[in-house]
């Protein structure tokens, strides 16, 4: 179902302190799709998680699922399944039981549960207890029990931070395909740019309790609303210009670039931008700092004089020597942002 977060603020109380940790938060997720909600440590993003699910009640404002207010129900009445950033099985019961915790003793049950196991691929498991799974099939019990009850709403607190870089990709590919299965509506929660870019129909980036932007993961990457959150989403190349209003000058010659008030800007411009030329006289001249080869690809730091550098991401070519020079082009439009006076 729709979920609608309004004007949601929320406070933690340490002692005598009582700290507001999410400010006037606002997300909207359309029936059926995969949120995600991208925060550095610290950012508000279990806070934000636990208000929706009904454990955290120190918070304003208003959460709608389907239509219908939420925020006055008690945790067990809001329709929502949660996956928690420890996951959280309960030890002493097996992979089945950990399923079957939250569903009714109906018929329906039993095949409920196995209908669980088979989407999460873990028929093999389900009578092991929590201690003799790896941690990927860990995971996918903890998603399999939230999943079970046909919650109109699951949140998924970074479930795959834990996980190794292979097995991570394999149990986000599962995950998705059992939330796209039954057309849940998930938010997401993650600190890892990556998951968030590639997993996530809807992203909303957040910091110190505040969105900073909000859009599909193709937006925020491309335009992104500051360099904070450029830099955030990705490697970036953090440039000073002078701009006539669409076009800045800059260390990589005249760049293109939104409309903004003429004057010192910064500009960003992603490192895949970057084309490099090894013969050609044509371009901004520069020379190769190192390199770092990836196999499909790599990344060359450069040198552009005047103690400028940039980062470069090129694909499958050998990389060039480092001390040999270059010339540098930039494809397409980049991103400008009137410089502040605070700027360093
Ligand atoms: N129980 C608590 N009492 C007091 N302050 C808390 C409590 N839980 C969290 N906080 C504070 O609230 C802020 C947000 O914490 P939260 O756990 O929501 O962040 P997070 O984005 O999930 O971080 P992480 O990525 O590390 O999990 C932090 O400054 C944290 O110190
Ligand atoms: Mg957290």
């Amino acid at each position: 179902m729709e979920l609608t977060i309004d004007g949601l603020s929320a406070w933690h109380s340490a002692g005598a302190h009582h700290t507001r940790v999410l400010d006037r938060v606002t997300v909207a997720l359309p029936a059926g799709s995969f949120g995600t909600v991208l925060g550095p440590s610290g950012s508000g993003k279990t806070t934000l998680l636990r208000v929706v699910a009904g454990l955290h009640r120190d918070a304003s404002g208003s959460i709608r699922l389907g239509g219908d207010r939420i925020d006055e129900l008690p945790p067990e009445r809001r329709g929502i399944g949660l996956v928690p950033q420890d996951g959280a099985l309960f030890p002493h019961l097996t992979v089945t039981e950990n399923i079957e915790f939250g569903l009714r003793r109906t018929d329906r049950r039993g095949r409920r549960t196995a209908a669980m196991l088979d989407l999460l691929g873990l028929r093999r498991y389900a009578d092991r207890f929590p201690h003799q799974l790896s941690g990927g099939q860990a995971q996918r019990v903890a998603v399999a029990r939230a999943l079970a009850p046909a919650p109109a709403l699951v949140l998924l607190d970074e479930p795959f931070s834990a996980l190794d870089a292979a097995l991570r990709g394999e149990v986000r590919d599962g995950v998705r395909a059992a939330l796209a299965d039954t057309g849940t509506t998930a938010l997401l929660v993650t600190h890892d740019q990556n998951e968030a870019l590639s997993l996530s129909t809807r992203l909303v980036v957040l910091s110190d309790g505040r969105i900073r932007q909000a859009g599909s993961p193709y937006e925020l990457y491309s335009e992104p609303v500051d360099v904070w959150t450029g830099r955030f989403l990705g490697d970036a190349n953090i440039l000073d210009g002078v701009s006539d209003g669409t076009v800045a000058d800059t260390p990589l010659g005249p760049l293109r670039h939104q409309a903004v008030a003429p004057g010192p800007v910064t500009v960003l411009v992603r490192p895949e931008q970057l084309r490099l030329d090894p013969g050609a006289a044509a371009g901004i001249p520069g020379t190769v700092r190192s390199t770092h080869y990836v196999g499909h690809g790599g990344i060359v730091a450069l040198d552009l004089g005047r103690s400028v550098t940039a980062l470069a991401r090129i694909t499958a070519t050998p990389m060039p020597l480092p001390g040999s020079r270059i010339a540098v082009a930039v494809d397409g439009a980049v991103r400008a942002y009137p410089a502040t006076a605070a700027a360093p």
